[in-house]
């Protein structure tokens, strides 16, 4: 009775028709919690903020602890889908490549060390400014800058975000903090965002109230996930609907650095090329690449993923949060792929609580605008493989 129960649930959480089978799995997947990015926090507002005892950016305690929770739910689920053994797989079985950044490797180690326990998975990483994961500008051309500055500029100037400014600059206390004092730039309503300069090697870049509400808001969320008492998140300043109008400003933030098409297709490219090798010319089981939410927002929107909602979320690329690619065989010898974001909910990251066939992470799916999906969530894989010989 309980594993029929069992299969249920699992059925529902993740409903893949019977005849299909699980050949491989590519995750890409962004790092798990960390400590705030940015040093000038103290700046922006007069109100304290609480310690962290990590070093800025890095994983924390609770992060490796949330990332082996997604380990061992993943090696479970790959197990009952018979994609994986139980026990250790085989060597050429699994590839693990991180990012060479700290939070990143951490967070690759910390989901192995759950999936695989004792099995000496190695976890490849390229060097301090790979590639791959470098959300870089490639493009050294003038009209290329043009295109990319106006395109950034209509996305600013369609968004309308006063009243999460003005929620914000509250909470914040902002008509105090040494900035205002300082530069005289006091209102993030009517304050100047700034496209800063396009260049080769580097991050597309806003200064302005909007950059200055996304690292206010980050070290929130981040506050929130570790763990930290709500008097210390945020002052104590949140609940539901403030969270998701002060998200708002970060989902803004992001649309105007990350979301421009032809902006997003030339930073993601190394990416979208190293995964497309592993797509068409590559059969390991489970690949698993460990990067950042500017990975991810850069290669959906390069990629040309219909727009989505992640629901139990305020983010478009949460935390520890997991594009999957599965390719699946039916009985007709016919190929599928199904792409699902599999991340934990934020109350699931905060509790921190166990995730298991029973108790899942979220699964949700998504679709590629030239690969349609049926009810189910499948697309042709050689409609797939198509689409991916054009980059
Ligand atoms: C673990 O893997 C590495 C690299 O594949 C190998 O050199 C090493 O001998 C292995 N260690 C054990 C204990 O199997
Ligand atoms: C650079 O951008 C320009 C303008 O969009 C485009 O015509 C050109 O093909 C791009 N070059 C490369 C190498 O992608
Ligand atoms: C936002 O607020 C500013 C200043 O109060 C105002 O000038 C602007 O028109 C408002 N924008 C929108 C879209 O309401
Ligand atoms: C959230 O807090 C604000 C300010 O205290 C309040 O006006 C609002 O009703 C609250 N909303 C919810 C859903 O609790
Ligand atoms: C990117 O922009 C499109 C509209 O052009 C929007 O629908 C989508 O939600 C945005 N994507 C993200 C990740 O915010």
């Amino acid at each position: 009775m309980l594993t029929f129960f069992v299969i249920l649930l699992v059925l529902l959480a993740q409903a893949v028709p019977e005849n299909l089978k699980l050949q491989r799995v590519v995750v890409l997947s962004r790092h798990n919690v960390r400590s705030p990015l940015s040093e000038h926090l103290a700046e922006i507002t007069p109100r304290p903020w609480p310690h962290w005892d990590e070093k800025s950016g890095y994983l924390t305690p609770k992060g490796v602890y949330l990332e082996g929770l997604m380990g061992d739910f993943f090696s479970k689920w790959l197990q009952n889908e018979g994609l994986l053994p139980q026990g250790c797989p085989e060597k050429d079985d699994v590839f693990v490549y991180a990012n060479s950044k700290q939070r990143t490797k951490v967070t690759a180690r910390a989901f192995i060390l759950k999936a695989f326990p004792e099995c000496n998975v190695t976890i490849h990483v390229g060097d301090k400014s790979d590639p791959v994961f470098s959300p870089f500008i490639h493009n050294n051309t003038d009209a290329f800058r043009k295109e990319v500055v106006d395109s950034m500029q209509q996305i600013l100037d369609s968004l309308n975000l006063n009243s999460s400014y003005e929620l914000l600059e509250n909470i914040l206390d902002y008509k105090d903090s040494d900035i205002c004092k300082t530069n005289h730039k006091c209102d993030l309503e009517t304050d100047m965002n700034k496209i800063n300069e396009i260049a080769v090697g580097k991050k597309p870049t806003v200064s302005g109230p909007l950059k200055i509400c996304n690292t206010a808001i980050d070290a929130f969320k981040m506050e929130y996930y570790n763990g930290f008492s709500l008097p210390d998140v945020a002052w104590g300043e949140l609940n539901n609907s403030r969270w998701e109008t002060l998200s708002k400003l970060m989902e803004g933030y992001h649309n105007v650095i990350f979301n421009s098409t032809i902006l997003a297709k030339d930073i993601a490219l190394p990416l979208i090329k190293y995964m497309k090798d592993i797509f068409i010319n590559k059969n390991t089981k489970f690949t698993l690449l460990m990067g950042h939410d500017a990975n991810i927002l850069t290669f959906v929107t390069g990629m040309r993923f219909k727009p989505y909602i992640l629901p139990n979320q305020y983010e478009k690329a949460p935390i520890g949060g997991k594009i999957v690619f599965q390719k699946w065989l039916n009985t007709n010898g016919e190929y599928f792929l199904r792409i699902q974001y599999v991340y934990a909910s934020t109350n699931q990251l905060r509790v921190g609580s166990k995730l298991s066939l029973v108790k899942p992470p979220q699964f949700k799916v998504l679709e590629l605008e030239d690969c349609p999906v049926n009810n189910e969530g499948f697309c042709p894989w050689e409609t797939f493989e198509k689409l991916l010989r054009d980059f």
